[in-house]
């Protein structure tokens, strides 16, 4: 089927990013010819009108990050009324359904938050969003932004999306003060197995819960892949949306370290991402996987990083960089083509993504925003996307299509409540069997 193909093709481009090293690595002080670095560009002042963004960037350090390219977009388009479409919930677990009504009723907002993969292939093929070429030209396409992203944004020479930034979902946070109550090192544990003794380690010093997790299914899926990418490696991960055995042993072995870590988890107590971080923050917990949003909330909480939080990829996944970005869209049928242009045009800008950017937790999609402006932990996500291997998010759209990752998280649920692992393994490769 010609989708299958492409998002295989957009996939495939994806694992050739690692290999494409600083030309196209976004971590360069390079800005290359013919690039733009203003936003400033469509109608002097902006096209007017209201433009409805629709995000789940609702609350907290979230709610920040979108605040920092409001106020950019205020400044840069004043004629434009920013109108804020935002529902709350991590992931876009309560967003992403009400979108899809939306969009099914034609009523779609000026633009939304999409993810660049799998998931926006779903947009194109359904023919729900339109091609942004013309703002992408302006913004200067591939001298700034790196041609294996756009591929994974494109089909057939159109360009369905502006990329606002790329996330890192393979990242542990570590309350030190934790780890030593059991005399842990601050080192990275080498691998799954390593980590599960330290956590022992916690349990029997009177840790109650080394692991904090979320509730809400999504934040599971997000523990689990990067669970996976440990245990069967970067190549055999990214193979399992191609061509890879979802009844592999090591899918069985993985889904078993994942059964003993959510045994040092809480199972109740933090609902979203937000509250489960918190337990990190708070000291109630060790370590929490979440992708690097997470240090946009340690930031707002003014945690020094290095001392009251540590970060290190998930353990087994060191040399890896677990992939997702999020792109905004231009919807068919939106109600202010023009104003969401404008929009657009910020989000693509030097400006916009740095703005965006420092608050959020991510880093620029943009190849020319320098890394000297980055604190620590976004200089080393720059290294680690420029140098390692790229694997891509099921949770978070870049692998799967919102069918497939659907499927996904109902067995993780599953299994939260049943722990049948062989049950949890068959629902898996059924969901590939179904998708793929
Ligand atoms: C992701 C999104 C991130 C962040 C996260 C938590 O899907 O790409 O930007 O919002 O959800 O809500």
């Amino acid at each position: 089927m010609r989708f299958k193909a492409l998002i295989a093709a957009g996939l495939a481009s994806l694992l050739a990013l690692s290999a494409c090293g600083s030309d196209t690595a976004p971590t360069t002080n390079d800005t290359p010819a013919g690039g733009e670095t203003t936003a400033a560009q469509g109608t002097e002042g902006g096209a007017g009108g209201d433009v409805g963004v629709f995000t789940w960037w609702a609350e907290g350090s979230e709610k920040v990050g979108l605040e920092a390219l409001e106020k950019r977009f205020k400044e840069t388009f004043p004629n434009d009324n920013f109108v804020n479409l935002a529902v709350a919930g991590g992931a876009g677990s309560n967003a992403q359904a009400k979108l899809e009504a939306d969009l099914q009723n034609n009523n779609p907002p000026d633009s939304f938050q999409g993810h660049a993969g799998a998931e926006l292939f779903d947009y194109i093929q359904a023919e729900q969003i339109v091609p942004v070429n013309d703002v992408m030209d302006e913004l200067g396409g591939a001298n700034v932004f790196p041609q294996n992203l756009l591929d994974l944004i494109s089909v057939d020479g159109d360009i369905f999306s502006i990329p606002s930034n790329v996330h890192r979902s393979n990242v542990a946070w570590v309350n030190p003060e934790v780890l030593d109550k059991a005399g842990v090192s601050h080192d990275a544990p080498a691998d799954l197995d390593a980590w599960i003794a330290d956590m022992d380690k916690l349990k029997a010093a009177g840790v109650e819960t080394p692991l904090a997790i979320g509730t809400a299914p999504w934040t599971q899926v997000h523990f689990f892949e990067s669970v996976l990418l440990a245990e069967l490696g970067t190549d055999a991960y990214n193979a399992l949306f191609a061509d890879g055995d979802w009844k592999d042993a090591k899918v069985a072995s993985a889904v078993s370290k994942y059964a003993k870590l959510l045994s040092f988890a809480n199972t109740g107590g933090a609902d979203d991402w937000p509250q489960a971080t918190d337990m990190v923050i708070d000291g109630k917990a060790a370590y929490n996987v979440m992708g690097d949003w997470a240090v946009a909330q340690f930031n707002e909480k003014g945690k020094v990083d290095g001392e009251d939080y540590l970060y290190w990829p998930t353990p087994g996944t060191d040399g890896t960089f677990l992939f997702l970005a999020d792109s905004f869209t231009l919807p068919k049928g939106a109600p202010n083509t023009e104003g969401a242009k404008d929009w657009l045009r910020l989000v693509g800008s030097a400006e916009g993504q740095k703005d965006f950017n420092l608050a959020k937790g991510s880093i620029p999609a943009r190849t020319d925003v320098s890394v000297d402006d980055f604190p620590p932990y976004q200089q080393s996500a720059m290294e680690s996307f420029k140098n390692d291997k790229i694997a891509s998010s099921i949770a978070h759209g870049a692998a799967t299509s919102n069918a497939w990752k659907g499927e996904i998280q109902a067995a993780v649920s599953g299994f939260w409540t049943n722990k049948d692992e062989a049950a949890f393994v068959d629902a898996l490769a059924k969901a590939a069997e179904n998708f793929r």
